[in-house]
């Protein structure tokens, strides 16, 4: 018996075990959908929901986002990480309301124009919302084609990534985009995941190459690593003796960790009893260095040692500026924090 194409098999296949009722295909708008793909770029789809119901009912449409102030945003953000997603969706939510009229745009060269959406969100948006048939290459679909196929090479190399939009376009249906859409990523998510995937359940099994092989681990082939430079420093865990709160700065808006609340930073040369007196106008009261831990940004390895300090707050010591605060612990683990700080002031605060 002939074997149905590609799209038929995986609408098949999701027609029995797919996702059907994820919040975002419940009124299925642009502007729900978008939400829903730009949380999904970098976190999976369970720890997603909870954030994407309390996101939603802050913001319900999108000028609701737009006119909100930033810190709202990434306060909604905070735990989800990658807070680049945040700021672009809300300048992006800026960007439309002015100039689309508040109406996320239905072409497609609009919206990939628009900050954070890259030709795959785009397509998954536009094919979900809209029905449009647009093909999709996120990662789930990526790990699935390069498998199918056996493909070689990183799919971040721009050769494999031209090959693998090719594929992703000709097996993209004619009808049932949005299906199809949800379909192959649902496919990519539950079924071939990075680390077990289950071929044995899997609709593309009778004619997948790295399957044929018995060599499904050998795709997709990993970003071939370069040497990053070593940054180190520490992470100042100033606590107050008196009320307990700890001291919180807030990033400036371009950098790393851009508009989020942190922990001052010294270098690990820097004579920490002197920069506490001079710069906040505390006494150090006691002080330790805690376990060093590796945060690994895309250009260079941070080496952080948390150091936990405690204060006495002179008369006259620095109490609140506009990008610092003194604040409770349990606050403070409230406001967006980049992950490294939230490790540190869960673990020691
Ligand atoms: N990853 C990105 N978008 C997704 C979606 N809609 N469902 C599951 N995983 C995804
Ligand atoms: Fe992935 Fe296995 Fe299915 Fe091939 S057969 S697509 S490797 S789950």
């Amino acid at each position: 018996m002939l074997e149905a194409p590609f799209a038929q098999r995986v609408l098949q296949w999701f027609d029995q075990y797919g996702r059907h009722d994820l919040p975002w295909q419940q009124q299925a708008t642009p502007y729900r959908v978008w939400v829903a793909e730009v949380m999904l770029q970098q976190t999976q789809v369970a720890t997603v929901i909870p954030y994407y119901h309390r996101f939603v009912e802050v913001f319900p449409d999108l000028n609701t986002l737009a006119s909100a102030p930033l810190d709202r945003v990434l306060e909604l953000w905070s735990g989800l990480g990658y807070y680049s997603r945040a700021r672009n969706l809300h300048k992006a939510a800026g960007i439309v309301a002015t100039e689309h009229n508040g109406e996320f745009p239905a072409s497609f060269e609009a919206a990939v124009a628009l900050p954070g959406i890259g030709e795959s969100t785009a397509g998954a948006i536009l094919a979900q919302a809209l029905e449009q048939r647009h093909a999709i290459l996120d990662g789930n679909v990526k790990r699935v084609l390069c498998r199918y196929h056996a493909i070689d090479g990183w799919p971040g190399k721009s050769s494999v990534q031209k090959q693998l939009w090719r594929y992703a376009e000709s097996y993209t249906p004619h009808q049932r985009i949005a299906d199809y859409t949800q379909a192959i990523m649902d496919l990519g998510a539950t079924l071939c995941t990075h680390r077990s995937p289950r071929c044995s359940a899997c609709p593309l099994q009778t004619d997948c190459k790295a399957h044929a092989q018995g060599q499904v681990g050998r795709y997709p082939a990993p970003r071939p690593r370069k040497q990053l430079p070593v940054r180190a420093a520490r992470l100042l865990l100033l606590t107050d003796s008196d009320s307990g709160n700890i001291l919180l700065e807030k990033r400036p808006p371009s950098g790393i960790w851009g508009g989020l609340w942190s922990l001052p930073e010294a270098d690990l040369d820097e004579h920490v009893d002197r920069l506490c007196r001079q710069r906040w106008g505390v006494t150090v009261l006691h002080r330790e260095d805690c376990g060093r831990f590796r945060h690994t940004f895309s250009h260079y390895h941070f080496d952080i040692t948390p150091c936990r300090i405690r204060v006495r707050c002179e008369a006259g010591c620095v109490q609140e500026q506009r990008d610092l605060v003194w604040c409770p612990s349990a606050e403070a683990k409230k406001r967006a924090l980049a992950a490294p700080v939230a490790r540190i002031i869960g673990e020691h605060a």
